[in-house]
């Protein structure tokens, strides 16, 4: 249960333990990447219902290219499936899909999948659900970078109006409101390359718990631990203002 109804308006996940879920269960990996799907299921409904207005899923990151070959294609063909299938539903409860990451390493048909998807829910006016595939940290601001350099070459702007302002513009979600907490399933205390940029003040939480098991009750736990930090953004306490 939640204890004190502050919702963040921006969620971030690191949804990892699916591999470890399924080896528990002496079932191949990409089991417990389906069983990590209707975990998916599960989150983005209850945090739609809490008024969440972002949820950012890191789903496939830049270096997970690395797996074996067929827990690559296990885990893409998920995607497909899942964009396939969960695509009218999201439409239906009103929630935007919006997905991050450097999509042009995805084949023709994938691209044209993702485009549709995205136009079809653009106007949707509750949850935004971003998911990260093919997403890295360093790739958002290097792509970033390029652009600021490419303004630069073109003249249109000068160096020194390459603010955090106008930086911070061309990373990937600017149009969101800033990412509030980052909740990090499967027992790592990393980031592993998902958003650099975007967590400079974010709070962090971590939970031992694998992917497949997270539950309504344990986003609770989540919101909860952040409704107990006190964000100072540098600052000091409010009440520490005596002298
Ligand atoms: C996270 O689960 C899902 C992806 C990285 C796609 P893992 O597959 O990393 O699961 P573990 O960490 O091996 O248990
Ligand atoms: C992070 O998990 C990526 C996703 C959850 C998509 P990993 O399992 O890839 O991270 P590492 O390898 O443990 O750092
Ligand atoms: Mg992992």
């Amino acid at each position: 249960m939640i204890q004190k109804r502050y919702i963040p308006s921006h969620v971030a996940i690191i949804m990892d333990g699916n591999g470890r879920w399924a080896q528990q269960r002496n079932q191949l990996r990409a089991i417990g990447h389906r069983a990590g799907l209707k975990a998916v299921r599960k989150i983005v409904a209850y945090a739609a219902g809490l008024k969440v207005k972002v949820l950012t899923l890191y789903a496939f990151s830049s270096e997970n290219w690395k797996r074996p070959s067929n827990e690559v294609s296990a885990l893409i063909s998920l995607f497909i499936y899942a964009l396939n299938k969960e695509i009218k539903s999201l439409n239906k409860n009103n929630v935007r899909l919006n997905i991050i990451g450097d999509i042009s390493r995805f084949n023709e048909n994938l691209q044209n999948m993702i485009i549709h998807a995205q136009n079809l829910t653009k106007n949707n006016s509750g949850l935004v659900l971003n998911i990260a595939v093919n997403y890295g940290g360093r790739w958002d601001i290097l792509q970033s970078a390029k652009k600021m350099a490419m303004q630069v070459i073109k003249g249109e702007i000068t160096i020194d109006e390459v603010t955090e302002d106008r930086f911070g513009s061309t990373m990937c979600m600017s149009e969101f409101p800033e990412v509030d907490l980052v909740i990090r399933t499967g027992g790592e205390y990393r980031i592993s390359n998902f958003l650099l940029w975007q967590i400079a003040y974010s709070e962090l939480y971590f939970t031992d718990i694998l992917w497949p098991d997270f539950s309504q009750s344990l986003f609770d736990d989540a919101i909860n631990a952040f409704n107990a930090r006190e964000r100072r953004f540098g600052g000091i306490h409010n009440k520490e203002h005596s002298c």
